[in-house]
């Protein structure tokens, strides 16, 4: 069965702290945390003084996803703030085994992201050190954008191959789900769907539990 990870980036922030526990209370258990640095994606969005705030009252899986250059700058240092999971781009790593092996150390689960016009095969020599493969269905950088439909042909891919490979990593999806596609989408095999403005525009527990009737 798939699970709902719901990203803060569509929360009202004036509001933070209360939406997170909403969240929480409708059992959800991932949290996804978007962190932009204005060149790997043209917007900022927030860091690790935000994440150590909510760290504070919150129990779920921070699921936090770098779109930073060089990530490995920064991994000590979003340990400390309250990550259990850090997920990092291909295309913004120098060396990716390196930065997926940090992460590791420092005891949390690593996961590798790819852009839709990333081909998948690209990072075929590292899904035996991933958590997750978090799959992009839109281009990185802005919530509320249009699901892109080929990249379930890469979460078909990862399904073969982790069975091929007898691998146990979970396949996640981001960007664009909402309750009309995401009966396809989990249908195709993903294991964790992100959605932001699906779950935050509205009433929020509402949305999730309409979200999570299909999975
Ligand atoms: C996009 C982010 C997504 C974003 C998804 O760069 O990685 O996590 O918040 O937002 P929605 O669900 O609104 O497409
Ligand atoms: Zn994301």
């Amino acid at each position: 069965m798939a699970e709902l990870a719901p990203s803060i980036l569509a929360a009202d922030f004036n509001r933070l702290g209360e939406q997170i526990k909403e969240v929480g209370n409708t059992g959800t258990r991932y949290l996804h945390i978007d962190v932009m640095d204005g060149l790997f994606v043209p917007s900022i969005s927030f860091g690790m003084p935000l994440i150590e705030s909510i760290r504070k009252e919150s129990g779920m899986f921070f699921d936090v996803h770098l779109m930073i250059n060089e990530p490995a700058r920064y991994l000590d240092e979003f340990a400390k703030a309250g990550a259990d999971g850090i997920t990092v781009h291909k295309e913004a790593c120098a060396s990716l085994k390196e930065t997926l092996t940090g992460i590791n150390k420092l005891g949390l689960k690593p996961s590798v992201s790819i852009n839709p016009e990333t081909p998948v095969q690209e990072i075929e020599d590292v899904l035996d050190m991933v958590y997750m493969v978090l799959v992009m269905s839109v281009h990185p950088g802005f919530g509320g954008q249009k699901f892109i439909p080929s990249s379930l042909e890469k979460v078909r891919w990862l399904k073969e191959k982790r069975e091929e490979k007898g691998l146990s990593y979970k396949i996640e999806i981001d960007g664009g789900v909402n309750k009309n596609n995401i009966a396809e989408i989990a249908g195709n095999g993903v294991d964790v769907i992100v959605a932001g403005t699906a779950v935050f525009n509205g009433n929020i527990t509402g949305n999730i539990n309409t979200l999570k009737e299909v999975l």
